[in-house]
């Protein structure tokens, strides 16, 4: 199936009957701001042409130019210390004031305690750090210290991942939308069944037994291929959020050991606190070589990425691995601490785990009330609901998912579809029960009024 136009894992697509009615319902000075988009912007599946045009954000919530309100539960994933945040503000702006640039072959303080501040977090503090300005150069630099390093460019991947829209991200992502007319790939880039998949195929309930079927797989690949530098994953797909046991990290690890591969995890949309760990691996209790992150580092602010390395893997100083202008960002790392600094002090994980709770007991009422929802999987602050047209096929409701998802941005909550099925929220860390329930209640109405035939 071309499915560069329908379904994505990524996220919902521009275009449909649905969309074309979301426009009717908008005022002629919005539809002037959107086309005015589309004059100056070339268009892209999931991007231009656009919902809308905002005008203000602040806290969890987004504004558009109608004065409409959105509870924004997308937010691209970078806002866990939600929009214009004070601590981030004051300190990018004191930056800008005093030190807004640090060219290379200087350092500044600033630089040294952003870098000091994400290697606190890790567990072993054993890590060395490179900024990136953006996510999709951080997993490149990640794939270039892994060839160096092992000597080996081979690198497994998984099906439907995205790792950034760049040639080389491309190359070990899992989704033809991104790939589609665009030429050969890099060599070497392996791809294996994703835990989600398995867990579809073999129709299992046990997340071992699924477990075990991915690493076999994995581990034959190893065996038969060969030359295998990395392996490289989410440990929590953002998207749709399936959420591996924990044998499944420690296999993976041993695994990647014994062949001498690196391993390589992609927190840039899950890190900073929003599986309810400060990052994500540390629910599994497995440390990666590589640790990718990005989006909420630059405290959704800045454009800020960042590769965590191994310290013995600080190997490359005959190469110029990074040479980006912005090597050492004044304003990004200002951005770092200030994010990192008021998840701490705000208690930001605690809350997450807090309303972690209070959205799962939320999320059980439904699934009893509604067939419609196959399936519900919550870590932290990453939520999906799964949208299916019978609960024993699973067979996917994405023509429901995709009304409810206009339904609720009628009402003013913001989403993402990933999967084409799946409505997932990724709320700012500091989402208060009371938004949370009005989600909740909004999404229960969607439901009611798009999928009455179906309620239980
Ligand atoms: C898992 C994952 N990896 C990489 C990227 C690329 O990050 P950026 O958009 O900052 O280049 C994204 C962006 O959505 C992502 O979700």
């Amino acid at each position: 199936m071309d499915n560069s136009q329908g379904l994505t894992r990524e996220g919902d697509v521009n275009s449909g009957r649905l969309r074309e009615q979301w426009l009717t319902g908008l005022n002629a000075e919005s539809i002037k701001a959107l086309q005015e988009d589309e004059a100056v912007f070339m268009r892209q599946s999931m991007s231009t042409p656009c919902l809308q045009s905002l005008v203000r954000a602040d806290g969890c919530y987004i504004y558009d130019q109608d004065g409409k309100r959105y509870l924004d539960f997308h937010g691209n994933s970078l806002h866990q210390v939600g929009y214009r945040n004070p601590d981030v503000l004051s300190a990018v702006t004191e930056q800008l004031g005093t030190l807004p640039f640090i060219p290379r072959r200087y350092t500044a303080d600033i630089a040294v305690r952003a870098a000091k501040a994400l290697i606190e977090a890790t567990t072993s503090k054993d890590f060395k750090v490179l900024f990136t300005p953006s996510g999709t150069a951080a997993v490149g630099l990640a794939l270039k210290i892994a060839r160096k390093v092992t000597g080996k460019h081979k690198v497994i991947s998984l099906w439907e991942a995205f790792h950034g829209a760049s040639l080389d991200c491309i190359s070990v992502g899992g989704e033809y939308v991104f790939t589609k007319e665009l030429g050969p790939l890099l060599p070497g880039c392996i791809k294996a069944i994703p835990y989600n998949a398995y867990r579809n195929l073999l129709h299992s309930s046990c997340p071992e037994r699924v477990a075990d079927f991915c690493l076999d797989y994995l581990e034959y690949i190893f065996q038969n291929e060969g030359d295998i530098g990395a392996v490289l994953l989410e440990p929590i797909r953002a998207t749709d959020i399936h959420v591996p046991p924990r044998s499944y990290f420690q296999r993976l690890k041993q695994m990647c050991e014994h062949y001498q591969a690196l391993l390589i995890f992609d927190e840039i949309p899950t890190a900073l606190g929003r599986s309810g760990e400060f990052y994500v691996h540390q629910n599994f209790g497995v440390e990666p070589d590589l640790l990718v992150l990005g989006k909420g580092l630059g405290g959704g602010v800045v454009p800020q990425a960042a590769v965590l390395i191994k310290k013995c893997y600080d190997q490359c100083s005959d190469v110029s691995l990074g040479h980006y202008t912005h090597e050492k960002p004044a304003a990004g790392c200002a951005a770092i601490c200030a994010a990192v600094g008021y998840i701490k002090e705000h208690q930001l994980l605690e809350n997450c785990r807090h309303q972690s709770v209070f959205a799962k007991q939320a999320a059980a009422i439904l699934s009893e009330r509604y067939v419609c929802i196959g399936d519900v999987r919550i870590c932290g602050l990453l939520i999906s609901f799964e949208l299916v047209k019978d609960r024993t096929t699973k067979e996917k409701d994405s023509v429901l998912a995709e009304k409810i998802l206009y339904y609720c941005l009628e009402k003013g909550l913001s989403f993402k579809l990933a999967a084409g099925n799946c409505i997932t929220w990724h709320p700012p860390l500091i989402v208060t029960e009371e938004q949370l329930s009005s989600a909740f209640q909004i999404f229960e109405e969607a439901i009611k009024d798009c999928a009455y035939e179906r309620v239980g």
